[in-house]
């Protein structure tokens, strides 16, 4: 099976290394040629690592092609896609995709909250479109959602399904609802506790040391805010928050602000708090 992955942000460059380490062959797309050697150089960092722990034996860094091209993946079989979280780009991407690959292959969305319908509203033959919802950090969180779209059909689902099998996942079935099964919980959570941070006048440090000791978070909401990114975090919010209007969906304003001045978290080097670049 041969693998394509579109943008190697975060998301991207951690799928990808997960197709690698499982031995396919993969194409990975980035804007230029610089971002998609970058990322190599991510990708090849970590899989280094995972030999050295004695995590696993070995791996083949030249399984994984970079390019600038679309066209690139026409002899793909399953396509991920993990650009900007914005429906336009991703429809727009989706068309040019099926002009470009074989008829049967999978077109999947990495989306996070928005809906893998409207993108899959883009192309002729919505049958073949998907949602493969990795978690951050993918190379490290077990789930993966594979979601159904008002029209994909059985091989695509479950198609999609066993390469996530294949990466070494726990996959699950869902309906291409808003924020499907984990989002749906998961953001409001999230931003209930930033909210607590203002009303209870509380310093993220306790809130996090709060969740992580007090309800056995593996890490802090701040943190993972951090980690998740906050524009990443505000833009799946206001999707959930479009779709179901529950107060408890719309971004706290801290967050929006936070977003505004360029205070991403991890990736941005401060966000709730500091981080070496
Ligand atoms: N690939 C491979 N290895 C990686 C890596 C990557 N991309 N990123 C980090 N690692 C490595 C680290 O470098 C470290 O290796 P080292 O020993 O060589 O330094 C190793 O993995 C373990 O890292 P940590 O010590 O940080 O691992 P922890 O045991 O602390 O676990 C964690 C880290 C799995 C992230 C854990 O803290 C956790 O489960 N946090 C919660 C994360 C979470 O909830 N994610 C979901 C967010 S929501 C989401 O993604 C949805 C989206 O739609 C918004």
């Amino acid at each position: 099976m041969k693998v394509g992955v579109v943008g190697l942000g975060t998301m991207g460059a951690g799928i990808a290394q997960l197709a690698v380490e499982a031995g396919l062959e993969t194409v990975g797309r980035e804007v230029t040629d610089e971002l998609g050697e970058k990322a190599r150089g991510r990708i090849d960092h970590f899989l280094t690592r995972k030999v050295e722990k004695g995590q696993i034996e070995s791996y083949d860094i030249s399984l994984l092609s970079t390019t600038t091209e679309v066209s690139d993946f026409s002899e793909c079989d399953v396509v991920i896609e993990a650009i900007v979280e914005e429906l336009d780009p991703k429809r727009e991407l989706f068309a040019e995709l099926e002009k470009v690959c074989g008829p049967d292959a999978v077109l999947a969305t990495n989306t996070s909250a928005l809906s893998v319908t409207e993108i899959a509203g883009a192309v002729s033959t919505p049958e073949r479109v998907v949602g493969m919802h990795f978690f951050n950090p993918a190379p490290l969180m077990p789930l993966v959602e594979i979601v159904r779209a008002e029209r994909s059909s059985d091989e695509a689902f479950d198609t999609a399904f066993e390469l996530a099998e294949k990466l070494g996942k726990h996959p699950i079935r869902c309906h291409d609802t808003p924020g499907f099964v984990v989002n749906r919980v998961l953001i409001p959570l999230l931003n209930d506790c930033v909210r607590v941070l203002d009303e209870a006048r509380v310093t993220p440090e306790d809130l996090d040391a709060g969740m992580k000791h007090g309800a056995g978070w593996p890490m802090g909401p701040c943190e993972l805010v951090d980690l998740v990114g906050i524009d990443v975090h505000v833009n799946a919010s206001e999707a959930l928050w479009e779709k179901l209007r529950e107060p408890r969906m719309a971004p706290p304003a801290r967050l929006v602000a936070m977003a505004n001045a360029g205070l991403l978290g991890r990736k941005s080097g401060r966000g709730f708090y500091s981080y070496d670049s």
